[in-house]
């Protein structure tokens, strides 16, 4: 009996790591019409995402521009998904986490009362402006779904105490565990640009992006990873950079040519897991990797004021630091040189997923179409 059609929207580098293993569950469905459109708001990041996946777009926005901003995002994901989805009348949309093509998409797929699914929902700050916009985006785009698959029971009461109904959250697990374990290999070999990488020395893996970091505090954060460097002579930056030129610009200038910084292009997402794994310690303010480094034994420093994601700060593998050079020095000093307080934080935990997030959401989502047809 085919059960409908399924869109799942998408634009940005971690959305598509985090929907793959949704897309190659749904695929497995016969009974499924599944369309995969993307906006783009990411271009290359994207792309390389979908190449490792083999995931083919039915439809492409191509909406990046250099220096993009919030309202031009928001716009043309909305105009540019109106028609699409007028065409292709699917019987759910499915959108993850908290950009801004998130909450565009699914607010485009509300005005023509398609119903929402919002994958890796409930997760918050509580802070309407940190992470800016993610959290109000995910929070609207909460509102909006019928759908809602959370990945921990935390992100399930969050819901709760919006007066989402239980009924419509399910606690899935997070995606992103299952493209990881599909992804890291102990006897995984580097080239390419990390091929210079001394792997006998203690990697510090950095990633930055964040908007709210923008300025100032992306400078301490470089001027800490310097003082380390210059401290440590057994330590190494790898630094894959953010396409952003905001990003970019200032990690060249104040990080390029310096000895033991490897300050290199966005990796395809094989090669970055795999470093992940065989990295020291991670400092990022980026939200996946607080969701991978843990389920590797990776402790992290997370380079932010807030995190929507607790649950690893609670089982102490995850370390909220901010963007105080000193506090970032400190920090990571101290598991550089006390042994002790590194085997506490490095411990190999899973609050976040086993690896079946993307079947259980499958599972409800078929459950949900058939209920559907038998409504009509
Ligand atoms: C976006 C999301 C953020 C998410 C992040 C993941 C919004 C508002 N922001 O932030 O929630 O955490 O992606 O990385 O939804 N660029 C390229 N090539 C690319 C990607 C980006 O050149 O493949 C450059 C472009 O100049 C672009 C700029 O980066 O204008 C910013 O991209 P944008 O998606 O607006 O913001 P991000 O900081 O990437
Ligand atoms: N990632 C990647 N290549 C890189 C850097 C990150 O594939 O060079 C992956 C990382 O493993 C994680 C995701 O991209 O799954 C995180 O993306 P980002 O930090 O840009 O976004 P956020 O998670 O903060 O929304």
């Amino acid at each position: 009996m085919h059960l409908g059609k399924v869109m799942t929207v998408f634009g940005t580098r971690p959305e598509a790591i985090k929907m793959a293993p949704v897309i190659k569950e749904l695929k497995k469905v016969k009974d499924i019409n599944t369309v995969v459109a993307v906006t783009a708001q990411h271009r290359d990041m994207l792309d390389q995402v979908l190449q490792l996946f083999e995931i083919k777009p039915d439809y492409d926005l191509n909406l990046m521009e250099e220096g993009q901003d919030l309202y031009s995002i928001t716009t043309g994901v909305i105009d540019g998904m109106k028609d699409i989805i007028a065409k292709e009348e699917p019987d759910l949309v499915l959108v993850h986490g908290d950009t801004t093509t998130t909450f565009a998409a699914a607010l485009a797929a509300f005005y023509q009362k398609i119903p929402v699914g919002h994958v890796e929902a409930g997760l918050r700050t509580h802070y309407r402006y940190s992470p800016f916009p993610e959290e109000m985006n995910r929070t609207l785009t909460g509102k909006l779904a019928e759908l809602h698959f959370a990945p921990t029971d935390k992100a399930k009461e969050n819901l709760l105490a919006e007066a989402t109904a239980l009924f419509k959250i399910w606690v899935t697990g997070n995606t992103v565990i299952d493209a990881l374990l599909e992804t890291v290999r102990p006897e995984y070999s580097f080239s390419g640009d990390l091929a210079s990488i001394n792997f006998n020395n203690r990697l510090l893996l950095v990633t930055t992006h964040r908007r709210e970091n923008w300025g100032n505090k992306m400078r301490n954060i470089y001027e800490a990873l310097i003082d380390l460097v210059n401290e440590f002579p057994d330590v190494e930056v790898v630094f894959p950079v953010h396409k952003n030129p905001v990003v970019k610009d200032v990690a060249e200038e104040m990080l390029g040519g310096r000895e033991r910084f490897h300050l290199i292009d966005p990796l395809d997402y094989e090669p970055f897991a795999n470093l992940m794994n065989a990295s020291y310690l991670v400092l990022t303010d980026s939200g996946g990797m607080q969701e991978e480094a843990p389920s590797l034994g990776k402790p992290v420093l997370v380079l932010r004021d807030t995190t929507e994601r607790p649950e690893a700060l609670q089982a102490g593998t995850v370390k909220l630091v901010g963007t105080n050079k000193d506090m970032i020095y400190k920090e990571a000093r101290l598991l550089l040189t006390d042994a002790k307080e590194y085997q506490k934080m490095a411990r190999a935990i899973n609050p976040y997923g086993d690896g079946k997030a993307a079947v259980r959401i499958v599972d409800i989502i078929k459950d949900f179409l058939y209920v559907r047809i038998g409504a009509q």
